[in-house]
């Protein structure tokens, strides 16, 4: 049985992708698929094949077109400035990149941000106090990560609203039609603004720290830099606004969880992995290329073809998860693979993570009462291949 292209990243889809990914798992492990913008590539579903093409070497990201594919209208000047980055680089260029910004990016410099992480969430958290009824992505998931991604970059919050319409137009991909060149345009000339600013007059923040950062004479380049900083900016906010987002959704629509984890703050470590494999805040990984004929799950991709490897479908993946639909906060060996794997795996875990806990711990403290507002089966996912969140979530109970 095959599955067709036409049940793919439709609406339905994309409310309950689930069903659609076990069926291609079982039939159509790795399959050619047609995306929403016309573009096509290989769809990898299976947690076996997407550990392995993750590691592959021959699976590279030099050859693929603009992070938001060949179909756009970009300036390629624009593009050439936004996608020097790591996320875009194979071996040597990836090591040395990752390198220099992880010197900068350092487990010290995240731990710092704890107290203020805790501060900011404990502000949006008053101000949502004794509302009827709101939208939890946008009075709390979206705001916290991207006041920490900002105070960590050393972006001023008051610019961050013009950050949220930039980067949601460029993660909605080809979707966003017109406004997407007009969106890296602007983030753009922000960025560059930005650094000519920290170059006079630097401060104890990443983005001072990159550019200061210097190995053996081996500095990051102008362009590197700002593709480095519009990769932490976007990396760092879309993602976990999905990972606070969809658990406060699983724990809501499951309200017995919501109890069980207010009675036991202990699980939240575990639970919060388990959020992340249940309900992958990316859902596939960026696009990779084969550059050369590529043997995976029995199937042959042939050079030259892209490659889409599904986080979600193999964290869902019943042939390496037991009762993977089920949502377990004290499941054990939960080797997901929502931060990647390989020599791209995701940077900013220990970030990701201790925003999670904070944000996630410091809700169940303050709002024992909090109720979905609507039908779980009514709320509405963010169109695109890319990412798995949702576009509101409305609450009750706040008071
Ligand atoms: C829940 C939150 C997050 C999730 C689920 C997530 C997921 C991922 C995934 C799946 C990748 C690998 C993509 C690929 O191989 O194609 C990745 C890479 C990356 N992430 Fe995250 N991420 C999260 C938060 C963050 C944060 C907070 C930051 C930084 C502030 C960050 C920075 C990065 C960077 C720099 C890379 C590229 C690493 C490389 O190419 O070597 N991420 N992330």
């Amino acid at each position: 049985m095959t599955t067709a292209n036409a049940d793919l990243f439709t609406p339905a889809f994309q409310s309950d992708p689930h069903p659609v990914y076990a069926r291609l798992r079982t039939d159509e492990p790795v399959r050619l698929v047609t995306l929403p913008g016309g573009n096509q590539a290989w769809l990898v579903t299976r947690y076996e094949d997407a550990r392995r093409a993750l590691a592959d070497p021959r699976l590279c990201k030099s050859g693929v077109l603009a992070p938001t594919g060949p179909n756009t209208l970009i300036d390629p000047s624009v593009v050439e400035a936004m996608s020097k980055h790591m996320l875009t680089a194979d071996p040597p260029d990836h090591t040395r990149l990752r390198r220099l910004v992880s010197a900068a990016f350092t487990n010290r410099r995240v731990e710092l941000l704890r107290p203020r992480v805790q501060e900011i969430t404990d502000g949006l958290l008053d101000a949502m106090a004794g509302r009827d009824e709101l939208d939890l992505i946008d009075a709390f998931a979206f705001p916290l990560p991207i006041q920490v991604i900002c105070e960590l970059l050393g972006v001023p919050a008051e610019d961050r609203e013009s950050f949220r319409e930039w980067s949601d137009t460029i993660v909605s991909g080809v979707s966003a039609g017109e406004r997407l060149p007009w969106a890296f345009a602007s983030m753009l000339e922000y960025l560059r603004a930005m650094l000519a600013r920290k170059r006079v007059e630097p401060a104890d923040d990443l983005v001072s720290a990159l550019i200061a950062v210097s190995e053996e004479g081996d500095a990051l380049t102008e362009n590197e830099l700002t593709s480095t900083v519009f990769l932490l900016l976007i990396a760092g906010h879309e993602t976990t606004v999905n990972l606070i987002g969809n658990a406060a959704y699983v724990l809501l629509s499951q309200r017995e969880r919501w109890a069980e984890l207010r009675a036991d703050p202990e699980l939240l470590p575990g639970a919060i992995e388990e959020f992340l494999r249940f309900e992958s805040p990316v859902e596939t990984a960026t696009f990779r290329v084969a550059v050369e004929d590529v043997e995976l799950g029995g199937t042959t991709i042939p050079a030259g073809a892209a490659v889409l490897i599904g986080l979600l479908s193999g964290n869902r993946d019943d042939r390496r998860f037991a009762d993977p639909d089920q949502f377990d906060p004290a499941r054990r060996d939960n080797a997901h693979l929502a931060f990647g794997h390989g020599i791209h795996y995701c940077l900013g875990a220990p970030l990701a993570r201790l925003e999670a806990r904070i944000a996630l711990g410091s809700l169940l403290d303050r709002f024992g009462d909090l109720r979905l507002a609507v039908d779980p089966a009514e709320v509405l996912w963010r169109p695109g291949v890319l990412m798995r969140g949702l576009t509101a979530l409305p609450v009750t109970g706040l008071r």
